[in-house]
């Protein structure tokens, strides 16, 4: 019968079966499906298992500092860490168009992956979190031609030009079970149930050119949103990080006036998107609750020096989407 234990050693028993003594090559995102993909092969096959974490200095409040603790410190997993967000920011210097940032982005992420992996020598694998709703949804776009409304960043066709096999162990298994194969492989509940997050990162949710100043402000003004929405629960005992599906500030690179004790301010604004959604195609805003939204304000505007107005987006999907870019 099917138990996840089961699972687990039968996936395993797999994964050495496949790669015998070889070294397997993994791109680490500190998403949810390349951490648990890197879970179950370390299990696999331990020291043969190389992760390139590539940091585009895009993420989110310590993530770095996150994913390296937990891959690295705890569980032990061959971890390289490579900051790359000073090429991706001169890379992305004075532009503004959102496809143009996209396309930039994701042919950086590829660039620094293939730099990295080409050191390897001994690899013969690229390992990836493709998991069954991936599968499906790229056998459509090939011979539907989906039309895209946004290009999504990931790293296909990395394999081609690498010329190393693919190794993807979650294929067969849609999200639920990739978290609880996550949580039982011993990965934390907080960070297997985290929102998602897009590959090009705070990169889409700059408006605009992205600026360091504006990652380093994006960051603190998100993370104190996600900390409130994580520490206030409803009626019914859920945090509000738990009954939003995704939730997340929006740098606005607009300056409006404000006044702080005697001072007059002229700063940059912040907008709140929270959606609740089943499928990401369509989506709700989260009907927050007032008291909450005004924590959230008076924190980010206190505590984020260069923040001097927070609003609140009320748009549903369609016609807007969920990020802003
Ligand atoms: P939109 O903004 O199109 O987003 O309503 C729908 C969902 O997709 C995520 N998203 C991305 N994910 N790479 C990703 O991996 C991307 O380039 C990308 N763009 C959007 C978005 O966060 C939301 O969950």
């Amino acid at each position: 019968s099917w138990t996840m234990p089961n699972y687990i050693e039968e996936a395993i028993t797999k994964i050495r079966q496949q790669v015998g003594t070889d070294e397997v090559i993994l791109g680490l995102s500190g998403g949810v499906d390349s951490s648990v993909a890197a879970a179950l092969i370390h299990r696999a096959i331990g020291d043969q298992l190389t992760c390139v974490f590539v940091d585009h200095g895009l993420l989110r409040y310590q993530e770095a500092q996150m994913v390296m603790d937990m891959f690295g410190k705890n569980l032990g997993v061959n971890v390289i860490h490579v900051d790359a967000s000073v090429d991706f920011l001169e890379k992305l210097a004075g532009e503004t168009d959102p496809e143009r940032k996209r396309k930039i982005i994701g042919a950086e992420f590829v660039e620094v992956f293939q730099h990295e992996a080409s050191k390897r020598q001994n690899a013969k694998w690229l390992a990836q979190g493709t998991i069954y709703p991936d599968v499906i949804e790229s056998a459509g776009a090939k011979t539907k031609k989906a039309h895209a409304i946004k290009s999504h960043h990931n790293v296909g066709g990395l394999p081609e030009t690498l010329n190393l096999q693919l190794l993807e162990p979650l294929r067969d298994l849609f999200k639920d079970e990739v978290r609880e194969l996550g949580v039982a492989l011993g990965l934390p509940r907080d960070m297997v149930y985290r929102h998602p997050f897009p590959g090009p990162g705070l990169g889409v949710r700059i408006l605009g050119e992205v600026k360091r100043e504006y990652t380093d402000l994006l960051r603190r003004a998100d993370h104190i949103f996600i900390e409130e929405l994580r520490n206030t629960c409803d009626e019914d005992g859920l945090s509000w990080y738990d009954k939003t599906s995704q939730a997340f500030a929006v740098f606005l690179p607009v300056k409006s006036v404000g006044v702080m004790g005697d001072g007059r301010t002229y700063e940059y604004v912040v907008a709140l998107r929270a959606v609740i959604t089943s499928d990401f195609m369509t989506a709700h805003w989260a009907h927050l609750p007032y008291d909450l939204l005004g924590r959230v304000s008076n924190r980010i505007i206190n505590e984020v020096r260069g923040i001097n107005r927070v609003v609140y987006d009320v748009s549903g999907k369609p016609p807007a989407t969920i990020e802003w870019e």
